[in-house]
């Protein structure tokens, strides 16, 4: 059997982890995040793919990549795109596996546009406010389900 696969998106301003807003989004930074997650996935067998982009088209055609490559699941925090993006919802939706989605914060304890996600919408689980544990946390859900 081939190796499941799992991608990894991060959405605009998440390059940018450990040196903006750390009392919001902590110190670590996107590598120490993506690093960690290589090493789970390494571990349990998994191939991963990790993409941050500023550019809601280039997260849609990772989105539409993964549909056709035959990954099983896709974490996604599509950061501000969370509250604004119907094209990554309907991208999302035409992807076949399990999605889940990670805010670093509790985006229901900030503003009031941070409480309504497009993206909730299609995901199968919805993990925020753990920091940046929350990847992990999603990864092990994939991992333990198998897909
Ligand atoms: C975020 C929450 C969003 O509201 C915000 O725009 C982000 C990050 C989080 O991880 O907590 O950029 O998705």
């Amino acid at each position: 059997m081939s190796q499941p696969k799992v991608t990894v998106l991060h959405g605009p301003n998440l390059n940018l982890l450990g040196v903006r807003q750390p009392d919001v989004y902590g110190y670590e930074t996107l590598d120490d995040v993506n690093n960690a997650l290589r090493e789970k996935a390494l571990m349990a067998g998994w191939a991963i793919n990790c993409f941050q982009s500023n550019h809601e088209g280039e997260l849609i055609d990772t989105i539409h990549a993964a549909r056709l490559d035959g990954t099983l699941a896709i974490i996604i925090n599509p950061a501000a795109y969370t509250h604004t993006s119907v094209a990554i919802l309907d991208a999302l939706n035409a992807f076949e596996g399990k999605v889940i989605e990670v805010h670093i914060s509790n985006v229901h304890k900030r503003e009031s546009f941070r409480h309504h996600s497009y993206v909730s919408l299609r995901a199968d689980g919805v993990i925020a406010g753990l920091g940046t544990q929350g990847y992990q946390v999603a990864l092990d859900a994939i991992i333990e389900s198998d897909g």
